[in-house]
């Protein structure tokens, strides 16, 4: 009996997170699909999100390996008498609009807070969890953005530190045991804009994705600042729980195509979530062309999982580096200044110490057996893609 208390003590005194993990059958490579947020905002309703379903299909964006239709804020109503969350009048049946993504041999997203609201301003699910997983499963929800919005206001609330990192932490493993519950292989995805260093223990409360900084924005300096930020984060990730730099900007038309080209490709090396963000019933053949590239998405959905890092960096040039399974190396040379730059790329910085074939994904190009290194030109914020193998 002495034995069973003091057991049952200690169990209560741990703090929960040491008992969640990742659904690891989920996710096993960087999620990728299309979301609504970057392009729609808010002003998001069921027949975008169709005619999102039927481009995914039709640009062969589906065929390259998009997977997510992903509903982001906006889609939220009242509650009822019960306490059950319904969507506003813009999506007047979210099961049959489950039905019309999985038709298409897609699967649906959605999206929620751990606060009362959401940070546009609708209903979240504070207090609520359990009713609002078991809602998204019986809908047939396949992913949750779980976005911390109006639950920071409630942490600031806590003025004991540790309690106040605790009540983080709970809050995604609450939701994460919610969803586990329904018996629904739903992708969790952490969303708190890396508060707290996620990455140390966003596996750890069941995000099989965590954001890692605040919102992308559709400009250089924006996903510049993001992409290459992510130095150091790649012993993080790995299948079944990536890092997030946030959805793609791609075709939303505030980039160069040398600018979105690093967007795709650096996303590629730090094998990121691949999140299309942009109106896909109205791309140009380039805008196409950049986010169904095969090479650069096999580079992003490697299996070995290992998330590239940065090699070299001064003010003007990076250079990254990630392992492939097959043993080869992906390397981007990226140029961040506004003008165009010559980058040399040494093979033994990268492991290399004999001579290796290289090819230039984005030229499609074999450049043959090199000795010991490779130089380029790199346009401005532009990039040259690698892969170079022994
Ligand atoms: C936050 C998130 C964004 C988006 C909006 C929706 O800003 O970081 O990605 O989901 O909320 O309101």
């Amino acid at each position: 009996m002495l034995k069973q208390l003091t057991l049952a003590m200690l169990l209560s005194s741990l703090p929960l997170y040491t008992f969640a993990t990742p659904n690891k059958t989920l996710a096993n490579t960087p999620p990728m699909g299309w979301s609504s947020w970057n392009h729609f905002g808010l002003g998001i309703d069921d027949a975008t999100v169709r005619a999102q379903a039927d481009a995914m299909v039709t640009s062969g964006m589906r065929d390259a390996g998009y997977v997510y239709i992903n509903i982001d804020d906006g889609w939220e109503g009242e509650r009822d008498a019960n306490g059950i969350l319904r969507p506003n009048n813009k999506f007047p049946d979210m099961k049959a609009l489950a039905n019309y993504v999985h038709s298409k041999g897609l699967k649906l997203g959605i999206y929620s807070s751990p606060g009362p609201k959401t940070c546009g301003g609708y209903e979240g699910s504070y207090q609520h969890e359990e009713q609002d997983a078991q809602t998204f499963a019986a809908w047939g929800i396949d992913y949750l953005k779980y976005d911390l919005c109006s639950f920071f206001n409630i942490i600031l609330e806590e003025e004991n530190e540790q309690r106040a990192r605790q009540l983080l932490r709970n809050a995604y493993i609450k939701m994460h045991q919610a969803l586990q519950k329904t018996g629904r292989p739903i992708v969790f995805s952490l969303c708190e804009y890396g508060i707290d260093d996620v990455w140390q223990w966003g596996a750890t409360v069941g995000g099989n994705l965590w954001r890692t900084t605040g919102d992308i924005e559709d400009n250089y300096k924006s996903m510049a600042r993001i992409g290459f930020g992510q130095a150091g984060l790649s012993s993080y990730a790995g299948p079944g729980h990536w890092n997030d730099p946030d959805m793609l900007e791609v075709g939303n038309g505030g980039m160069t195509t040398d600018e979105y080209q690093t967007h795709i490709s650096l996303w590629a090396l730090l094998a990121a979530p691949l999140f299309a963000g942009n109106d896909l019933t109205h791309m140009t053949a380039e805008t196409i062309a950049l986010l169904t590239n095969a090479e650069v998405l096999a580079i992003d959905q490697d299996l070995a999982g290992k998330q590239g890092e940065q090699v070299y960096a001064n003010d003007d040039i990076e250079i990254w580096a990630r392992t492939l399974a097959d043993g080869s190396q992906a390397v981007g040379l990226f140029n961040r200044s506004q003008s165009p730059q010559d980058i040399q790329l040494s093979f033994k910085d990268i492991g290399f110490n004999h001579p290796v074939k290289v090819r230039d994904i984005w030229l499609h190009k074999d450049l043959g057996v090199l000795e010991k290194q490779y130089q380029t030109m790199v346009t401005a914020h532009g990039v040259v893609l690698l892969k170079i193998t022994s």
